[in-house]
């Protein structure tokens, strides 16, 4: 029997959406962020990087999407920074669309999929994930995360 509780026991495995929602909130108003904002070209940055979540920026060409995708067993966050974009997103709930603008951000549970679509200017997101992706974020009008046999979301949509 254990005379104390072992660190391990102590450390969820997971952030909630609403605790990386606060997170992207802290990292939009950090140095880090404008510094990365500052040297951010045309592929994904990754900015924070714990055994809990890690967080990337994302830039959007205009008129560039990420097709249809799941985050496997992580929960998400997603908040744009700079330009506006079109989400899609299926949960258990649905399927509903949004325009998703500088200082918006949502969170996602396990299941749940999305699709973002820039505007006609380009356009930065911001994506963290809790446990991190392995692939990391999505990007591309190729699907990152997810990639593999095609299933079927809640709301009964195929993604792969
Ligand atoms: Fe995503």
């Amino acid at each position: 029997m254990l005379s104390h509780l072992e660190p391990y026991l102590l450390m969820p495995s997971a952030l909630t959406p609403t605790a990386l929602i606060e997170r992207a909130d802290q990292l939009a108003a950090s140095a880090a962020l404008r510094d990365a904002l500052l040297g951010l070209g045309e592929v994904p940055v990754r900015i924070r990087h714990t055994p809990l979540y890690d967080a990337w920026l994302l830039p959007w060409a205009a008129g560039s999407v990420a097709d249809l995708h799941s985050h496997d067993g992580s929960y998400g966050a997603v908040a744009a920074v700079h330009g506006v974009l079109r989400e899609t997103v299926s949960t258990a709930d649905g399927v509903r669309e949004r325009i998703v603008r500088p200082g918006d951000r949502h969170g996602y549970r396990p299941g749940d999929a999305h699709r973002l679509a820039a505007g006609d200017a380009r356009a930065v997101t911001l994506h963290l994930s809790s446990p991190p992706l392995p692939s990391g974020p999505c990007f591309s009008a190729a699907p990152l995360v997810g990639a593999g046999p095609a299933r079927r979301t809640a709301a009964g949509i195929t993604v792969r």
